[in-house]
């Protein structure tokens, strides 16, 4: 397992925590299946299958964020997104090499060494700060 979900604190609107756990149960399913194929190259496929639905996952996670933030005028709103767009871009980058490439290495050591401690952080402040503005709007 990558992440547990007690790593992740709860913040102030319950989508969000909902959806934060979602996204560590798909996390934690692609990075077992990396440790699969370390093993057994023929899971390449199955690696490929689930980061797109992880990516998707993200997408969706972010795009949630930033309408409720834009709905109700939040102020750092664009120091929030500027955030989530950095990630997806790295994620993106990493799209492209592992499609190219099919070694998921560098992505396994990404999840481990960048994401994880990046969403634990990211959800620990902006999210949390975000989610108890919206918490008081809605
Ligand atoms: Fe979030
Ligand atoms: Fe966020």
């Amino acid at each position: 397992m990558l992440i547990s979900v007690q790593e992740i604190p709860k913040v102030a609107v319950e989508e969000m925590n909902e959806i934060h756990s979602t996204e560590v149960d798909m996390v934690n399913k692609l990075y077992e299946k990396i440790s699969e194929w370390e093993n057994d190259k023929s899971k390449e496929q199955e690696v490929l299958t689930i980061f797109e639905e992880f990516l998707k996952d993200v997408v969706d996670h972010f795009l949630f964020e930033e309408s409720m933030m834009r709905e109700s005028n939040f102020f750092a709103y664009p120091m929030h997104k500027s955030e989530h767009d950095r990630v997806l871009f790295e994620l993106k980058s990493i799209e492209k090499t592992i499609k190219e490439k099919k070694d998921f290495k560098m992505l396994k050591e990404y999840l481990l060494y960048n994401f994880k401690p990046w969403l634990i952080s990211h959800v620990k402040t902006m999210d949390t700060v975000t989610a108890m503005y919206l918490s008081n709007f809605f």
